[in-house]
């Protein structure tokens, strides 16, 4: 027994920023951004908190699925920084929604709703749980260097969410990781202790782009491959990809690399940049509220991101 996705839900920000908008903060411009990244616009957080948008991504992913809160029996959010070091964001949507059962986060940086489905189907094989809900979020916003334009055009706020219930729909699900502090890096910033000899670093994103860039495209390629095969699947029986939006030249060459024609592939990089975790879930939401994926489809999704992390699988969509 794994588990099919009952419902998902998603929350963005209000304010949209678009590239025009960038060009006036970093010697940038729409042009560039476009051709490099494929984003236009991306959404950040004002008045928002980052709980406020978990809890309205949860509580849509409930209604889609017809589970009230007081069914759950987990929670577990993906995000690399939540609201507070503690209660973990798991316990604060916990708390916000009225549901009861264990809840926790886990770090996996742009890979942690992969990690996350990874984990909640160990919970269901075991027979502990009947419901779970998985809220994928991160306020990139908070922690970009808005000075340094080879960083703060990549990335945008957002959260998304999905709740699973018994059956049988992950037919596969990878998961690697390259510990790696030199391609993508967020130092905590501060230290309260009088004691600590190590000097304060600010707390914003390091990456060395290329090198990530490199990864990416071979990971996502090999990454779908593998589990297309952990699956018993071929490429060709692959219906929908959902690829991590990070860069829409990072999907294009994977793409190239696969035997899945281009358009099966759902991109959304164009509205919202790389929202990290809850990019994989927000473009599901899309897709699923669109009309892309359709019942009974075969549903590729693979990311990568800090860590260096990658997850990748294979599930069956059974949702009307
Ligand atoms: O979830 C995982 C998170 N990370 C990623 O997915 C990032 C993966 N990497 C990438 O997507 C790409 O490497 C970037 C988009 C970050 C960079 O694209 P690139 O085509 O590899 O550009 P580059 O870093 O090689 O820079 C090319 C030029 C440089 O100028 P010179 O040295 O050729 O004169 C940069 O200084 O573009 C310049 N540049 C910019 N120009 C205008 C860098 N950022 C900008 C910018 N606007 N925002």
């Amino acid at each position: 027994m794994s588990f099919s996705i009952l419902g998902t839900g998603k929350a963005v920000p209000a304010y949209v920023m678009t590239n025009d908008e960038l060009s006036t903060m970093v010697e940038t411009n729409d042009e560039w951004i476009r051709t490099r990244t494929g984003i236009g616009e991306r959404h950040i957080c004002k008045s928002e908190t980052i709980t406020e948008l978990c809890v309205e991504a949860a509580n849509k992913a409930l209604e889609d699925a017809g589970v009230t809160p007081a069914e759950l029996d987990l929670i577990i959010c993906s995000t690399m920084r939540g609201e507070n070091v503690t209660p973990s964001q798991g316990c604060m949507i916990q708390k916000e929604i009225g549901a009861t059962c264990a809840a926790f986060d886990v770090n996996a940086a742009c890979s942690g709703f992969i990690y996350a489905l990874d984990i909640a189907a160990g919970f269901f094989a075991r027979k502990k749980v009947k419901k779970v809900l998985i809220v994928s979020m991160d306020n990139l916003s908070n922690i970009i260097d808005w000075t340094d334009r080879s960083t703060c055009v990549l990335f945008g706020d957002g959260g998304a969410a999905a709740v699973l219930g018994e059956g049988d729909d992950l037919l596969s699900i990878h998961l690697t990781a390259v510990g790696n502090d030199a391609a993508i890096r967020i130092p905590h910033g501060t230290n309260s202790s009088p004691f600590y000899e190590h000097e304060e670093e600010r707390a914003v994103l390091h990456m060395a782009g290329n090198e990530v860039y490199k990864f990416a495209t071979a990971a996502m390629a090999n990454g779908i491959k593998r589990a297309v095969d952990e699956a018993g699947l071929q490429q060709s029986n692959v219906d929908v990809v959902i690829p991590h939006q990070a860069n829409i030249r990072i999907i294009n060459t994977a793409a190239k690399n696969l035997d899945i024609p281009r358009e099966r592939f759902f991109c959304n990089v164009e509205h919202y940049g790389n929202t990290s975790s809850a990019s994989v879930p927000i473009a599901l939401d899309e897709a699923s509220k669109s009309g892309f994926l359709k019942k009974g489809d075969i549903i590729a999704m693979c990311a990568f991101g800090g860590g260096l992390t990658t997850g990748s699988c294979i599930l069956r969509w059974s949702k009307d």
